[in-house]
C-alpha cells in the first residue's frame, strides 16, 4: 500500500518534472562496435581490474560465483527490485557491442547504448565524477572478462515506474555536477595529495554515499546532508560524520584497519559493507590508507552526536524480560563474546559496537538472524546464525537486553514490529511462532 502511494506521488512529481523538457529525455542509439586499437592493453587491464575492485562492480553484477559480471543480482529499493545487467562482453545480453563511447555514456549519464535511461540503482550519479582515464580503463576491464550468455532479468517495478523515460525527470531534478569531479577538486589547499586521492575514490567510484548519505522520497542523495547515514539493502548504514553513535571514535589508522579486514577495537562489517571490505584484499594498501584519510576528515563535519565511551551496564533481574534476554545470552553468546576479545574476531566487549547504538534495531536482528560468515577460502569473522533457533519472543528479549546493557539510550521503541517483519521469512521457530499467530 505504502509502496503504491509513493509510487503514484514519485510518478506524478516525475512526469511534472519531465513534461516541460519532453525532448530532453531523448538520447540516440550509439553506433555499434567494440574496444578500438589500443583500448585494452595489459596496462589498462590491470588499472582496470584494482577500479573495478573499488568500485564494487562485483558486488551488484554477480550473482552465481561461476558467473562473474554477469548480472542477475536483484537489488531492493522502497520502489521494487532492480536487476543488475549482464556487463561481460557477450554480444548478444552483454556489453560486447558497446564502444567505448557508450560506455562513457553510461557511467557519466546513465544512459545505454540503445540511448534507455537507467536506474540510479546502479551508481552512475558518483561514476560520473570518474577521470576519462580511469573510465577507459574500466572499459577495457569488463571488455577483457569471459563472456556470459544470460539475458537481463527483468525489473520488478510497479507500474508507471517501470517506463524509463521518467528517470528523465528525476534526472532533472537530481543529478548536478559531481562533487568531486577529475582527479583533484575540490582542491582544499589544508589537505594533501592522500586525502584528495581518498576523496575521489569515495565519492566517485567507492560511491560510500550511495549507502551513507541519506535519500529523500524520490530516491536521491540528501545533498544538504553528506554522509548523515542511509540504509542498504534494508540495513541502516551509520552516519560517518560527527552525527555518529559510535562509541569509540573512528581514527584513520581504525578507519584503514576496518576498510581492509578488520579493526580489534570497532570490530568488523556484516552486513553490506562486509562485501566492500572483502573487494580491498586486492587492492593497494596505498588506496585503502587514502579512504580512511578521507573518511577520517568527514568524522569532523556535520552535527555533534552525543557520544559516550563504551557501556556496559549492570542490568537488574526485576525485569523478567531483560532476565530471559540475560540467561539466553549466557547460553547462547557468553562463549564468544564474553571471551574479552579471546575468540578470533571478537571485540573486547558488544559495548563497542555502534550496532547497539543504532536508532532501530534492524542491524543487530539481521546479524541476529543471518549470522556473519566469511569468504570461501579466506579467514574472517565466523558468527553463526540465530534465525532457526530462537523463537521470535527470545528474539525480542536478548535485544532488549542487549540494549539496556551496552546502550546508554532508551529500549529501541519499534523491536515488536521489526521483529515481526524481519523474521517472517526465517526458517526456524521464529516463523512457526510467527505464523502460529
Ligand atoms: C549498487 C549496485 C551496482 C554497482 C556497484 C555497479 N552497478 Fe552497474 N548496474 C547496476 C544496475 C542495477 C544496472 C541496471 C540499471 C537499469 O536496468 O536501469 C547497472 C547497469 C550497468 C551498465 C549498463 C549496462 C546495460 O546493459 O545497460 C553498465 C555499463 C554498468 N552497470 C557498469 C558498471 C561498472 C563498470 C561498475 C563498477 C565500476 C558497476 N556497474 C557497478 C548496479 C550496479
Ligand atoms: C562462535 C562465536 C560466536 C557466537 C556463539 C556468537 N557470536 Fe556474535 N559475533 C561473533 C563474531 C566473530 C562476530 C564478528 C565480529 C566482527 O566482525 O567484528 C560477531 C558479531 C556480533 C555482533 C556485532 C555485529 C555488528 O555488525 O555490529 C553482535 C551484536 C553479536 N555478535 C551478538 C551476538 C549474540 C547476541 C549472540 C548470541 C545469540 C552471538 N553474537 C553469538 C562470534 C560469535
Ligand atoms: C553497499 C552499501 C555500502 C557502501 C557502498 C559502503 N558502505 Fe559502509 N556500511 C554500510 C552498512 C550497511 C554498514 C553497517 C553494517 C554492516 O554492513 O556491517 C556500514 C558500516 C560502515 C562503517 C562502520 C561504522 C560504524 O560506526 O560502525 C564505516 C566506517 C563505513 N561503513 C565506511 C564506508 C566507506 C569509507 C565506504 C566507501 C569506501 C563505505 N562505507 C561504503 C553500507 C555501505
Amino acid at each position: 500500500m505504502r509502496r503504491r502511494r509513493i509510487a503514484v506521488g514519485l510518478a506524478g512529481a516525475l512526469l511534472l518534472a519531465g513534461a516541460g523538457f519532453g525532448l530532453a529525455s531523448w538520447r540516440p542509439a550509439l553506433a555499434p562496435g567494440g574496444p578500438g586499437p589500443g583500448e585494452t592493453t595489459p596496462e589498462r587491464v590491470g588499472r582496470g581490474a584494482v577500479l573495478a575492485s573499488l568500485g564494487y562492480c562485483a558486488s551488484c553484477h554477480t550473482a552465481q560465483g561461476d558467473r562473474p559480471y554477469a548480472g542477475g543480482r536483484g537489488l531492493a529499493t522502497p520502489f521494487g527490485t532492480i536487476y543488475a545487467t549482464n556487463i561481460t562482453p557477450d554480444p548478444e545480453t552483454g556489453l560486447g557491442r558497446w564502444t567505448l563511447a557508450a560506455f562513457t555514456r553510461a557511467m557519466r549519464e546513465g544512459v545505454d547504448r540503445e540511448g534507455r535511461h537507467l536506474y540510479p540503482a546502479f551508481p552512475y550519479t558518483h561514476y560520473a565524477g570518474l577521470t576519462e582515464a580511469d573510465i577507459a580503463a574500466l572499459y577495457a576491464f569488463v571488455m577483457t572478462r569471459e563472456p556470459v550468455r544470460q539475458a537481463a532479468r527483468p525489473n520488478a517495478l510497479p507500474f508507471p515506474l517501470n517506463w524509463r523515460p521518467l528517470l528523465a525527470g528525476w534526472k532533472l531534478l537530481f543529478v548536478r555536477e559531481p562533487r568531486i569531479p577529475g582527479t583533484t577538486a575540490p582542491a582544499d589547499p589544508r589537505r594533501d595529495s592522500e586525502w584528495h586521492r581518498g576523496a575521489y575514490l569515495a565519492e566517485a567510484l567507492s560511491h560510500c554515499g550511495a549507502c551513507h548519505t541519506p535519500r529523500n522520497s524520490l530516491g536521491a542523495e540528501v545533498k544538504a546532508k553528506p554522509y548523515a547515514g542511509g540504509e542498504a539493502d534494508g540495513w541502516w548504514a551509520p552516519p560517518l560524520d560527527r552525527s555518529s553513535p559510535a562509541p569509540l571514535a573512528w581514527s584513520e589508522d581504525a578507519l584503514a584497519r576496518y576498510l581492509a579486514e578488520w579493526d580489534p577495537q570497532h570490530g568488523g562489517a556484516a552486513g553490506p559493507m562486509r562485501p566492500v571490505v572483502d573487494a580491498h584484499r586486492t587492492v593497494p594498501a596505498g588506496e585503502i590508507r587514502a579512504l580512511a584519510a578521507y573518511t577520517a576528515s568527514l568524522y569532523g563535519a556535520g552535527p555533534a552526536g552525543s557520544r559516550t565511551g563504551p557501556v556496559d551496564r549492570a542490568v537488574g533481574t526485576d525485569d523478567p524480560a531483560l532476565a530471559r534476554g540475560a540467561t539466553i545470552y549466557a547460553g547462547a553468546c557468553a562463549t564468544c563474546h564474553e571471551s574479552g576479545g579471546g575468540v578470533p574476531y571478537t571485540t573486547a566487549s558488544l559495548g563497542h559496537r555502534t550496532t547497539l547504538r543504532a536508532p532501530d534495531p534492524r542491524n543487530l536482528l539481521l546479524v541476529l538472524r543471518d549470522g556473519v560468515a566469511p569468504r570461501e577460502h579466506a579467514a574472517g569473522p565466523i558468527m553463526p546464525g540465530f534465525g532457526a533457533a530462537l523463537t521470535q519472543g527470545q528474539m525480542r528479549d536478548l535485544a532488549a537486553y542487549l540494549r539496556a546493557r551496552f546502550s546508554p539510550d532508551g529500549p529501541w521503541p519499534d523491536l515488536d514490529a521489526t521483529i515481526r517483519d524481519l523474521m517472517r521469512d526465517s526458517p526456524g521457530p521464529g516463523a512457526r511462532a510467527g505464523a502460529g499467530g
